[in-house]
């Protein structure tokens, strides 16, 4: 060889050298990036951490929580509200009945036959709809004009099919999910919105007024005589179809419960009554909080960014508005550590773009190369072919946010049957004694409703596991969670007939 030749070779082994040292750098930056991401999922994992002790003080927190909402006004982040219901739906009612449910991403109108025997719901017709999103934020007439136009067209439809008597006036259950201070069982103030909703001039004011004032305006001949809470609709069908059911949940864009509850407990009200006996009590556990409640970063930013910050701190972390958008934020976190998600779009910075049931999708993806999962990051988020094991990566981070919410979830349902002596530990004044209360353990039945629950099976399973981790193998078995599908506005139809024959009871505004 001679000296070019020579040259020639040195100078090709250095640029190799030189080369291959970049690429061992490279690759030796990219494992430490790809450590710091999973080193912010172990994280995450660590931050969600719900173990069974953990639960039972959640458990314990909401009992003491909702004790001391029916002492005062304002004892409580739960409000722990008076419904006027004393009488839940027992099966005998009968006749035509509309309700308007109120409360999410949709409203839907039903219109229900009841036959006058339980289990005869001779039928119902339903209408669907979107609330088109500048409603949500613009005045309460605007509001209350579409859902009345939209409620007219539906009863001229449905009246166009089957008989109505002129004689009879149409009765109306509006189910509106949001916290109300009510004065009866039909009519009630606005206390604050919740789920996105922010229509200012409406708070403070009562919701059937608005609503009858609308259903006139638009020349409809209907009276409303129930306003009740989705949780509220779905404790009467639930009860309607089974005496043995206690408490409802709705685990959906929003979550809340009601049970039912002596009158004696409700210690904010005693005396100023009218009629006696249990009433429910719409809880508006959403707004519950707890030092024990498990709490990250990242559920602390999406509070603060919120149209309601410091609010609805426990629905945030269990509700269908909330999960998706925490987990985009956990993505955000990863694709800082690493561009795991090639160059990040700005759609990954649109707050709730990544919807809870794409989310849940990806969660529950079974194709073994996870393109379900691969496809709603292209499509909603922008990011081009995302490598599998950051699809893994994601489907983990969607596990652990869903697994938390569902658990909380079975914590707080714990936590009202602790409080009414359900639980098989013999209510919170006690604790002692649990053999003899074991053995007197009652059928309990908890009606549910939501999409979490209902269409999400991953959230269902980890609920249900929850509950008998902290129930116990024992206890378990006697506690039955019904999903009680179009509670919400069946319910409503149920105590709209049964208030159209019951007297109304009244209370002076506390
Ligand atoms: C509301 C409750 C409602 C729940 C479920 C919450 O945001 O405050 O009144 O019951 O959502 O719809």
């Amino acid at each position: 060889m001679g000296k070019v030749g020579l040259k020639l070779a040195v100078g090709c082994a250095v640029a190799a050298c030189v080369v291959a040292s970049v690429m061992v750098g490279r690759r030796v930056r990219r494992k430490r990036a790809w450590r710091r991401v999973v080193k912010v999922l172990e994280e995450l994992e660590e931050g969600c951490a719900t173990p069974v002790a953990r639960l039972r003080q959640v458990v314990d927190a909401m009992a003491v929580e909702m004790h001391a909402g029916l002492v005062s006004e304002g004892g409580s982040k739960l409000k722990m509200l008076l419904t006027f219901v004393h009488n839940l739906p027992s099966g005998s009612e009968e006749g035509t009945y509309y309700s308007l449910d109120l409360g999410g991403t949709n409203f839907r109108i039903l219109r229900v036959q009841l036959g006058g025997q339980r289990s005869a719901i001779i039928g119902h017709d339903v209408d669907r709809q979107p609330i088109p999103q500048h409603l949500m934020t613009g005045t309460s007439e605007e509001l209350f004009d579409f859902i009345a136009s939209s409620l007219k067209d539906f009863v001229e439809r449905e009246e166009n099919v089957s008989e109505h008597s002129q004689s009879e006036r149409r009765e109306l259950g509006f189910t509106f999910s949001f916290p109300v201070k009510q004065t009866s069982s039909s009519s009630g103030i606005l206390i604050k919105w919740t789920k996105g909703f922010v229509i200012e001039d409406m708070v403070g004011r009562d919701v059937s007024e608005c609503l009858q004032q609308a259903i006139s305006r638009n020349g409809l001949d209907m009276r409303v005589n129930a306003l009740i809470n989705d949780t509220v609709g779905t404790l009467a069908l639930g009860h309607y179809h089974d005496e043995d059911t206690v408490a409802a949940v709705i685990i959906g864009t929003g979550t809340n419960a009601c049970y039912l509850e002596r009158a004696d407990a409700i210690i904010k009200c005693q005396g100023l009554l009218t009629t006696p006996g249990d009433m429910v009590v719409n809880m508006e556990w959403g707004n519950f909080w707890s030092s024990h409640l498990p709490r990250t970063s990242y559920d602390i930013d999406l509070d603060a960014e919120s149209p309601n910050p410091n609010d609805q701190g426990f629905e945030k972390m269990i509700s269908g508005m909330y999960l998706g958008d925490i987990v985009r934020r956990v993505i955000i976190r990863m694709s800082e550590e690493l561009d795991v998600f090639g160059p990040v779009s700005s759609k990954l910075h649109v707050p709730f773009i990544l919807r809870t049931p794409l989310m849940a999708a990806m969660h529950e993806d079974d194709t073994p190369d996870l393109r379900e999962v691969a496809q709603i990051l292209r499509d909603t988020l922008e990011f081009p072919d995302i490598p599998q094991n950051v699809r893994k990566l994601v489907v983990r981070v969607c596990d652990v946010v869903t697994r938390r919410a569902a658990r909380l979830a079975a914590a707080g349902i714990v936590g009202i049957l602790k409080k009414i002596g359900r639980d098989g530990s013999g209510g919170i004044a006690s604790g002692k004694n649990e053999g003899a209360s074991r053995s007197k353990m009652r059928r309990t039945v908890v009606a549910v409703e939501g999409g979490l629950y209902t269409n999400y099976t991953l959230f269902r399973e980890y609920l249900n596991e929850a509950m008998t981790q902290i129930l116990g193998e024992e206890i378990a078995p006697s506690v039955i969670i019904k999903v009680m599908e179009d509670g919400s506005g069946i319910g409503a139809a149920l105590l709209a007939a049964s208030h159209s024959t019951s007297s109304v009871d009244t209370v002076q505004i506390l």
